[in-house]
């Protein structure tokens, strides 16, 4: 156990809603055909709003929630797989943009578990007496990876950003890490791929070519065995909510909710229905937003915090997956 507090949340959510009507324009689908198989009913596409700015407005928002300055931040984390430059790190942009001076930063990319996995990072930094505050954004533009000719993954995909700041707990408050559980599966890595730059440099032999790890992509789109995910999601999401449980001493009828990744609402029942939680404590928001990878939790999370849905002392379990394959669930005290 870990006395972290998470002290404030905040969203971003780019303004164009694309229906599954809109989907209909573009590809051989049906609002009946994703709303059956997915459960979304629309996702939010960015503007063109680059990643880094997604991550400020939400890193804002949380500060101000948190009541800290950015000066007061010892680590800022930003999870993202749809970064805009390889260098600098979409953290140092925002801490630029916050003008965060004193923190340390980089990205975290383990797809859309990048969350789960951050929180544990930062429970962990936390047992370091210097480190006070960490901001953890997740923030994606899956959308500049998708392929918007491919129906079977056009559909499931939005653009969002969440951030969360983690603070050093007091012994006046209840509020903790309990357990985490985490893994990675890379020997199924084929299933959700995409590629980034080959190498290229002037004294390249002509000719030379080395295969693509996983199968040859022509550019950076993303493929993906559905139903291979799709049986993977159900049994990490369940799996490392109990273990992570079994560790903590909890019993799944003592949390107040349990949110899991948001990709399709038929994984989260059939997780649901393999771990024996209670429906009424599982958080599904796959209608509004479809799957902002690993931003996809800590929507959820501010909006329970902002509705008043969530209260402190009350225990909440998260549980992700994503490509990689990598998967983690935690379980706190908020
Ligand atoms: N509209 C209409 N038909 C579609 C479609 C769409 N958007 N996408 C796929 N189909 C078709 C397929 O072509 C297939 O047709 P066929 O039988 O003529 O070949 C049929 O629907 C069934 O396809 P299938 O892949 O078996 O569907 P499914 O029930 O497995 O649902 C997914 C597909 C992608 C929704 C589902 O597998 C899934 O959600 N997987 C997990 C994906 C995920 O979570 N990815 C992100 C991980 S972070």
């Amino acid at each position: 156990m870990t006395k972290m507090k998470i002290a404030g949340t905040g969203s971003f959510l780019p303004e164009l809603v694309v229906t599954n009507q809109m989907m209909t324009r573009i590809v051989d689908t049906s609002d009946e055909w994703i709303t059956t198989r997915t459960g979304i009913s629309e996702r939010r596409l960015s503007s063109g709003e680059p990643t880094w700015f997604m991550a400020a407005e939400a890193a804002r928002k949380a500060l101000a929630e948190a009541r800290l300055e950015p000066a007061q931040l010892d680590i800022i984390m930003v999870t993202t797989c749809t970064p805009d430059y390889y260098l600098p790190s979409a953290a140092c942009i925002v801490q630029a943009e916050l003008g965060a001076e004193r923190a340390f930063c980089f990205d975290l990319n383990a797809a859309c578990t990048g969350f789960v996995y951050a929180l544990d990072m930062a429970a962990r930094y936390l047992l370091d007496p210097q480190i006070h505050n960490i901001l953890i954004v997740a923030s994606e533009n899956i959308s500049k990876l998708v392929d918007y000719s491919d129906r079977s993954t056009c559909v499931l995909f939005g653009d969002g950003a969440s951030a969360v700041v983690c603070s050093r707990g007091t012994d006046e408050d209840p509020s903790a890490l309990l357990a985490t559980k985490l893994g990675s599966e890379g020997r199924t890595g084929h299933v959700l791929v995409s590629r980034a730059l080959k190498v290229r440099h002037p004294f390249l032999a002509d000719g030379a070519v080395w295969p693509d790890r996983f199968g040859e992509h022509s550019d950076h789109t993303l493929t993906m065995e559905g139903q291979e995910v799709f049986k993977f999601a159900v049994r990490v999401l369940a799996d490392s909510v109990l273990e992570a449980a079994a560790q903590a001493g909890v019993n799944l009828t003592e949390l107040r909710y349990i949110i899991p990744h948001q990709a399709n609402a038929r994984i989260v029942e059939a997780a649901a229905r393999r771990m024996k939680a209670n429906p009424a404590q599982i958080i599904s928001r796959i209608a509004d937003f479809g799957n902002t990878s690993s931003a996809s939790i800590p929507i959820c999370l501010d909006e329970l915090v902002r509705a008043g849905k969530l209260l402190r002392g009350e225990k909440v379990a998260i549980c992700g997956f994503g490509a990689g394959l990598t998967y983690g669930a935690a379980i706190f005290i908020y």
